[in-house]
C-alpha cells in the first residue's frame, strides 16, 4: 500500500517525483524518498515521517536530472526508519517496491551465501539485489528484472533504474496496481492515477504478470515471460478527487471494494495448507508460549471490540482457551485478575486508541503476555506489547472501519488456529479444509459486492427510518452489533444490535411496523430458532430484512427484504455477513446526504481517553 512514482524526460525529476507523491499523501506512509540519475550515477535522498521531510532535505542537498523515482513507504516489513524507507540500493541497481515478498527470508539466505550484505529489514532490498546480480551476469535491465520477478513469490509493484542505462525505468506488476502516464517526450509511472493528473491524463493500465520498459521516446508492454502486448492509453477525465477515490464516490466505498485484497494480503504467507497449520513466526512469546497460555482478554474499542467477540468463538471452539472479551475503556477499570498465565490480545486499526493502549499497560503491570493485532505498524501499542500480529489492510482513509475489521477477523482466526493446533484441540484435516475455504473467501466476497445494487436498492426504501434493530446469533451476533454501528455512525440513525433470542426479554416491546429489523439468517445449527424470532417479529407488524445463504421459500414468506449472499463455512460466515451490512449502512447514508467518509463528531484515531 506504498505510493510509486517515475518520471523520464525533460523536466527537473525530483520535483515531478515530489509533486506526485503529495498527490499520494492521502494513502497516509511513513517514510519516504527519491531517486534522480544524476552525474553518472543514481543519488538517492530518503527520509522518515512528513513528506515535508524529504522536502526540505531535497531543498537543502537538491538533486538534479531528468529521470527518477519516488516512493512513500506504508511499512510491512520492517520498522519505519531512514535505512528501511525506499529506494533501495543494490550495485547499480536502485528500487521501489510495494507489495509483499512472501519468499524473502529464503531468496535473502540465498543471496548472503552469494556473499550479498544489507543494510535495511525490508522484502524490497532482495530484489535489488536479485537484478543486479542479473546484471552482473550479463542481462540488461529488462530482462534482469524479467528473470527476478520469475522467482518472487507474492503481490508486488515494482520499479527500478540502473546507473548502466540511464533514461530507462522498468516497471513490473503481479498484484498491486500500476499506471503508466503517456506524454510528449516524457513518461511517468505511479502506483495511482492521482499522482500523474497534473501532468497527463492518457494512462495504460498493467495488468498482472507484465512489465513496461519506459523511457522518453515511449513505453514498451510485455509479458512476465517476454510476450509483447499492444495497448493503447485510455483517456482519464476524473478530478483529481474522484481520482484520489479510484474513481468511487466515497473512500468508505472504495474500502468496501478492496476487501477481498485486503483478505488475501493479510492471509498471505501464513496459511501452511498441506500441513492445516498456520506459520505466525511474528508472535513470539517465548518457548512453547501457548501451553502456558490458560485465559485470554481481547480487549478493543467500537468495531474492532467486535472483532473480539467473534474472536472469542474462534478461540473457545478451536483453543479451547476460555476467553473474556472487554472494551479498552472498562478493562483496567474494573481491577482485572491478570498475572502470567494469562495473554492480553488487543485489536486496534490505528494502533493509537488509547483506551486500548492503556489496557496493554495495566497487563503488563501484573505481568501477562501482551499480543496485538494492529494495522499500522510501529504504532504505539505495537511498540508497546510484546508481539504484533499485523494485519495488511493497507491505509484505512474513510473514518468508520471496514477492510480493516475484516482483516482484524482473518488475523484472529489465524491465531486461533495457531492456538488449536498446538494445544491439539484441532486436527490438520479439519484446519486445512477451514483454511482452503478461508483462502477462497475473497471470492463469495466478491459475489456479495457484485450484489450492490440490489443491498442499495433496499437501502432506498428504509433510508427514512429513525431506528432500526439488528439481530444475529452465535458467533454473527457480533456482526449484528456491527451493522447497527455502522448505520449509526454513518447515517445518524438511531440503531441497536442484539441476539436474536434475547428479543423476546425486552427489545421486542420496540417492534412496530416503524422499526425495520435486519436478521442475519445463515443456514446453521440456530437457523430455525431465528425463524421463530422472525415469525415473532413478522406477527407484530415489524419490517424484517434477512440476510442469509438460504434460498428457503419460508424465509421469502416472512421476509420483507432478502439480501442473499453465497454459503460459506460456518466460521467464515461472520466475515462475508459484515460486508452486506457495510453496504446497506453505506448506501442509506449516501440516501440521507450524511457526510460518508468523515462522519459528525467522530475521528480516525481516538488518542485520548
Ligand atoms: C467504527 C470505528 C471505531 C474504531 C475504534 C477503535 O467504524 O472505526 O469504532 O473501531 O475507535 O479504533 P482502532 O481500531 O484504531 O483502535
Amino acid at each position: 500500500m506504498c505510493g510509486i512514482v517515475g518520471y523520464v524526460g525533460e523536466r527537473e525529476a525530483s520535483s515531478v517525483l515530489l509533486s506526485g507523491l503529495r498527490m499520494l499523501e492521502y494513502r497516509g506512509y511513513d517514510s519516504a524518498g527519491i531517486a534522480v540519475m544524476s552525474d553518472g550515477d543514481v543519488q538517492v535522498r530518503r527520509s522518515v515521517g512528513k513528506l515535508q521531510n524529504l522536502a526540505d532535505l531535497l531543498e537543502a542537498d537538491p538533486l538534479q536530472g531528468r529521470c527518477g523515482i519516488g516512493h512513500t513507504r506504508w511499512a510491512t516489513h520492517g520498522r519505519p526508519s531512514e535505512e528501511n524507507a525506499h529506494p533501495h540500493r543494490a550495485g547499480r541497481v536502485v528500487l521501489i517496491h510495494n507489495g509483499i515478498i512472501e519468499n524473502f527470508l529464503e531468496l535473502r539466505a540465498e543471496l548472503q551465501r552469494a556473499g550479498r550484505t544489507f543494510s535495511s529489514e525490508t522484502d524490497t532490498e532482495i530484489i535489488a539485489h536479485m537484478i543486479d546480480v542479473a546484471i552482473q551476469g550479463g542481462s540488461d535491465l529488462l530482462a534482469a528484472t524479467r528473470s527476478t520477478v520469475a522467482a518472487l513469490e507474492g503481490s508486488f509493484s515494482i520499479v527500478v533504474m540502473s546507473r548502466d542505462e540511464p533514461g530507462r525505468l522498468v516497471a513490473a506488476k503481479s498484484a498491486t496496481p500500476i499506471v503508466i502516464g503517456v506524454g510528449e517526450g516524457e513518461n511517468f509511472i505511479a502506483s495511482d492515477v492521482p499522482a500523474l493528473l497534473e501532468y497527463t491524463r492518457d494512462m495504460l493500465f498493467l495488468e498482472d504478470g507484465e512489465i513496461a520498459e519506459v523511457d522518453c521516446d515511449g513505453v514498451r508492454l510485455s509479458r512476465f515471460d517476454g510476450t509483447p502486448i499492444e495497448r493503447q492509453p485510455r483517456r482519464i477525465t476524473w478530478d483529481p478527487v474522484t481520482a484520489q477515490k479510484g474513481g468511487f464516490k466515497h473512500f468508505m466505498l472504495k474500502e468496501i471494494h478492496e476487501q477481498p485484497q485486503a483478505m488475501i494480503d493479510t492471509m498471505r504467507g501464513r496459511l501452511l495448507l498441506e500441513a492445516g497449520d498456520v506459520s505466525l513466526a511474528e508472535i513470539d512469546l517465548g518457548a512453547q508460549w501457548w501451553e502456558r497460555v490458560e485465559r485470554i482478554d481481547l480487549v478493543a474499542c467500537g468495531t474492532a471490540w467486535h472483532a473480539c467477540l467473534v474472536a472469542k468463538f474462534f478461540i473457545e471452539k478451536l483453543a479451547r482457551i476460555p476467553c473474556n472479551v472487554d472494551y479498552g475503556s472498562e478493562f483496567r477499570y474494573r481491577d482485572p485478575i491478570l498475572d502470567d498465565r494469562e495473554l492480553l490480545i488487543v485489536v486496534s486499526q490505528s494502533g493509537e486508541t488509547a483506551d486500548t493502549l492503556a489496557a496493554v499497560e495495566a497487563a503488563r503491570e501484573k505481568g501477562s503476555r501482551t499480543l496485538a493485532v494492529c494495522n499500522v505498524v510501529d504504532s504505539s501499542i505495537a511498540r508497546r506489547v510484546d508481539s504484533v500480529l499485523y494485519t495488511h489492510a493497507g491505509p484505512e482513509i474513510s473514518v468508520a472501519s471496514t477492510k480493516a475489521f475484516v482483516t482484524q477477523l482473518v488475523a484472529l482466526l489465524l491465531i486461533a488456529v495457531h492456538l488449536g493446533r498446538r494445544r491439539g484441540f484441532v486436527d490438520a484435516d479439519t484446519c486445512r479444509q477451514l483454511l482452503e475455504e478461508m483462502l477462497h473467501l475473497p471470492t463469495p466476497l466478491r459475489e456479495v459486492l457484485d450484489r450492490a445494487d440490489d443491498i442499495e436498492a433496499v437501502a432506498r426504501r428504509y433510508a427514512k427510518a429513525e431506528n432500526f434493530l439488528y439481530v444475529g446469533r452465535g458467533l454473527n451476533y457480533p456482526i449484528a452489533l456491527e451493522g447497527a454501528l455502522k448505520l449509526k455512525e454513518l447515517s445518524y440513525i438511531h440503531a441497536e444490535g442484539y441476539p436474536a433470542g434475547e428479543l423476546k426479554h425486552g427489545p421486542i416491546a420496540l417492534i412496530s411496523e416503524t422499526m425495520p429489523v435486519v436478521v442475519l439468517l445463515p443456514r446453521n445449527t440456530a437457523f430455525n430458532k431465528t425463524m421463530s424470532n422472525m415469525k415473532e417479529i413478522e406477527s407484530r407488524g415489524g419490517q424484517i430484512i434477512v440476510v442469509t445463504d438460504t434460498t428457503d421459500a419460508a424465509v421469502d414468506a416472512v421476509a420483507t427484504d432478502v439480501i442473499r449472499v453465497p454459503t460459506v463455512n460456518p466460521l467464515l460466515m461472520p466475515l462475508l455477513l459484515t460486508v452486506p451490512l457495510q453496504l446497506l449502512a453505506y448506501f442509506v447514508a449516501v440516501h440521507r446526504g450524511t457526510d460518508v467518509d468523515q462522519p459528525r463528531n467522530l475521528a480516525k484515531s481516538v488518542t485520548v481517553e
